[in-house]
């Protein structure tokens, strides 16, 4: 059996951080799952900016993607997108697209696909509600809003000197609303996560908490 930890957890939470440092400890796979539908509002984005597409053009859309992870780079079509997925504007179509089922459905098997040997830690909304439930361990990781946004701000203002605190903290609170209120695999979970607020944890406490329960 191939082991799975999955992290899901709203937007900034610190889950990309966190599973991509586990991942190098214990040597697993690691898949960033909202970079897909990222990819995808980038793509959009490029090829289709301002049109408003029925689910079937956005399912097409999708066939035209050769999305590739390499040494922690995202490929999309050969060129390297790491840091243009980064962007606000494609977060939100990135929160848009990824609400429509079809979309969901598509994307499905490419995640799932993503589990093997000698393990894989993932992370995004629904990895352990619907893309991998039956996961060794799932972990909900939060923190509240205002040091996410905090969190969001620092990193933000690495390329962005103008960025606003106030604004940042408006983009956390409209995605949470979006990615939870949503009807298909909202964030969420259930008695069989484990619930993980890190506001006061430092990266490390967090990873240490993780490895404990997933050690155990
Ligand atoms: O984790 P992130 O901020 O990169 O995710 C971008 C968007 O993608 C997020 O607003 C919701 C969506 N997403 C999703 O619906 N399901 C996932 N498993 C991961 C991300």
């Amino acid at each position: 059996m191939i082991p799975i930890i999955t992290i899901d957890g709203p937007a900034s939470s610190g889950k990309g951080t966190i599973a991509r440092k586990i991942a190098e400890k214990l040597g697993f796979h690691y898949l960033e799952s909202g970079a897909i539908y990222r990819a995808l509002g980038l793509w959009v984005l490029k090829n289709a900016a301002g049109n408003e597409l029925s689910n079937d053009e956005l399912v097409g859309l999708i066939d035209e993607m050769n999305l590739s992870f390499k040494n922690g780079n995202v490929y999309l079509n050969e060129q390297d997108v790491t840091n243009e997925l980064r962007n606000e504007q494609v977060g939100m179509l990135a929160s848009k697209y990824s609400a429509i089922p079809e979309v969901r459905q598509k994307l499905l098997q490419f995640q799932r696909d993503f589990a093997k040997l000698p393990g894989l830690i993932t992370d995004g909304r629904d990895m352990g509600s619907v893309v991998f439930p039956n996961a060794n361990l799932k972990v909900f990781l939060t923190a509240s809003a205002e040091k996410r946004a905090q969190r969001r701000f620092e990193q933000l203002q690495g390329t962005d000197k103008s960025v606003k605190i106030y604004d940042v903290l408006q983009d956390i609170l409209k995605r949470d609303e979006a990615d939870s209120k949503r009807e298909t695999a909202p964030l969420t979970y259930d008695a069989s996560f484990k619930l993980l607020d890190n506001s006061n944890l430092s990266i490390e406490e967090t990873i240490g908490q993780v490895l404990d329960w997933f050690k155990k």
